[in-house]
Parts: C-alpha cells; structure tokens; sequence
C-alpha cells in the first residue's frame, strides 16, 4: 500500500531568493511546493526602505513562474539609519511581514548590519508599539568568541537584554542550532518563536569537516555537535507551537562555495519537504509535520494557514532530484542529505 501524507500548503519562514538570474533559478524551486515564505533582504545593496521592499517583491513577482500563486512576504534590512516611521507605514500598508537583524560582518552580505543596538533601539521600540516582528540572525561577531559558541553567547547578551527591554517585541530566532537556544525559546513567553533549517536537522559538524571539507555544508549559524542537532531534532517534531521551518534556503554559484575562502548558504528549496519528511518519519513524528510547515509559523505571525494542500507519497524506490539547478550565473548544488530519500510531493497543490 502506497503510504501518503496530506498536509496544508507549507510555508517558508526564512528564504533567500537573491535578485536577477540567480532568482529566476530558484524562486520555482520554492515556489513549487510552498505557498508563502518570508524574504531575506541581504541582497547587494540591501532591502532597506519601503521603496526597495515595493521594487523586489516586483522583481519576485515578475519572475514567478505563469500560474503561480506563491506570495513573497517581505522584509527590511535593519540598519543604524532605518527610520522607524518607514517600517510602521511599510507594516501598516501590508507589504512588509517583518523586519530582519543582522549583527554587522555575521553572516553572507551583513556588513550594513547594526553594530551597536543601542542606535536601533527607537525603531526597535517603535516596532513593539505597532506589532511589527523582528526577525534575528542570532549570533555575536566579536573576534574573540569562537565560532560555534556564537549563538549561545548571544542569547546572554543582546536576545536576552533586548526581550527584558522590550517584552511586548515580537521577536523570530531565526535557524537556531544549538541546545541553549531550544532550551531559551521553551522557556520563554508568547513573543518568541524560533525557526529551524531543514539542514540543521541533518547535519552535524562532522559532517561539514570530517574526511575532508564540505563547502556545501557550509553555512551560518554553522552545524554544532550532535547532541544540538538532536535537540533540534526534538523541538522541531514536538509540536510546540513556538517553532517552524524557516529553511534559510541560500543559493550561491559553485564557484563561490568551492573556493579558497568560500560563502556561507545551503541551497536546499529543491529537496526541503522530502527531507523534511525522511526526519519526521526518523523521529516517529510525521504526524508532527504539518504543524511544523504549515500551521505554528502562520499562527505566530498572526496569518491563517494555508487553504490549499499538498500531498507527499512515499515511494517504494528512492526518489531522485537534479544535483545541481542550472543558472547563467553558474550550477547551484543542491542540499545532499547523504541518505536516499523516499518522499515526495506529488501533483498540483489541491485547494479545500
Ligand atoms: C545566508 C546567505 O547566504 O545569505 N547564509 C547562510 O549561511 N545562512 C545568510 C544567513 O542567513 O546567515
Ligand atoms: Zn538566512
């Protein structure tokens, strides 16, 4: 008996599409299987103003493919210079969803990002005031804290400062990969949600550097240990309703990953929900699934789910997808998760 599981249309609570060849590439990949996701706005030079978000949701929404219904929900760029009555109006008017923080020099084209919090406290106050959720790249840059410890260190000293200042700011931390943020987030009150990334749950630090380096497995926050992959694990299929799939889907050309000093980004929009459901199915938790793609994010963000639904059928042979997805610009490797996968999602999105 072919087993299938029919969920509400998933949502990406955290996507990169990019901007021009490397967006026509990839925004069907995403667009295929999900309804909505929130757009990273990290592009060169970065989505700052009403003004920039009006002119790539256009960009987004030209390069969709003939029939789709996929929404792009925007976000600005957080800089020291954001003037907090654009973020409102942008808000207010619907097209933005959120607002994103990167710390400065934290991440792939973060170096308008803020560097001290203090300066972006009035548009942060201004946002609690007007309902505005602030998306997080949660991790510090200082030069002396080790890579793998950045997150936890900046739970103690910019998320948790920042939450007791402001509690009624809505607050994403976005693609957490450790265990004190899993534990921070359950501990915490209704105005903070976190996001996991489909590769967090798959791979662990060895996998990125053992036997020799992986730059696709490359990216940041970079994968820990596996005791905090396991605790990802289990916070993402409990059902709690404080996490969901943002999968920080960031395609860059191979020429830039596989190089001397390569970009940070897992392109994995192509294979997510097959991957997605190998993990649940692991965990004894497809059951889980669909609150964790579809329904806990939109409900955070104050959004009905999805009406429409998909169907994922597992099939007795894997099942194959492009290695890589070709682009002008240059091949994008696609997310191995390095086990074969069973499950895919099969035909059009059914409304009802
Ligand atoms: C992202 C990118 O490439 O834009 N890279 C990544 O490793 N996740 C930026 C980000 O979300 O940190
Ligand atoms: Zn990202």
């Amino acid at each position: 008996m072919t087993q299938t599981l029919t969920l509400r249309r998933p949502d990406d609570w955290h996507l990169h599409l990019r901007d021009g060849a490397v967006l026509e590439a990839v925004l069907p990949e995403t667009a295929r299987d999900f309804a909505r996701a929130i757009i990273m706005p990290n592009l060169v030079p970065p989505v700052v103003t009403g003004k920039d978000a009006t002119a790539y949701r256009d960009r987004i929404l030209a390069a969709l493919p003939e029939g789709s219904d996929f929404t792009p929900l925007m976000t600005l760029y957080l800089t020291e210079d954001t003037d907090p009555a654009d973020v409102v109006t942008a808000h207010q008017s619907g097209l933005i969803t959120a607002v994103k923080l990167y710390p400065a020099g934290a991440t792939t084209n973060s170096a308008s990002g803020v560097r001290n919090m203090d300066k972006v406290r009035p548009v942060l106050e201004s946002m609690a005031d007007h309902g505005v959720p602030l998306c997080m790249h949660g991790e510090v840059t200082d030069a002396d804290i080790d890579i793998f410890d950045r997150e936890a260190v900046f739970i103690d000293r910019v998320l948790d400062p920042l939450r007791r200042a402001l509690p009624e700011l809505k607050v994403i931390m976005e693609h957490i990969t450790t265990a004190q943020a899993v534990g921070y987030v359950k501990a915490a009150n209704k105005n903070l949600a976190a996001t996991i990334t489909t590769h967090h749950l798959v791979i662990n630090r060895n996998h990125l550097l053992v036997g020799g380096i992986r730059p696709h497995y490359y990216c940041l926050p970079v994968a820990k240990r596996e005791e905090h992959r396991q605790a990802l694990r289990a916070f993402a299929t409990s059902g709690d309703k404080r996490v969901f799939l943002g999968t920080d889907s960031a395609p860059h050309v191979d020429a830039t990953k596989e190089t001397g000093c390569g970009c940070a980004g897992c392109f994995t929009a192509t294979n997510t929900l097959s991957i997605l459901a190998h993990v649940f199915e692991d965990e004894g938790a497809l059951d889980q699934l669909e609150a964790f793609a579809s329904l806990n994010g939109a409900a955070y963000y104050g959004l009905h789910p999805n009406a429409a639904k998909i169907t994922l059928t597992r099939h007795p042979d894997p099942v194959s997808y492009p290695e890589k997805i070709t682009c002008p610009a240059g091949p994008i490797t696609v997310f191995d998760p390095g086990f074969p996968l069973y499950w895919r999602a099969s035909g059009p999105p059914s409304s009802g």
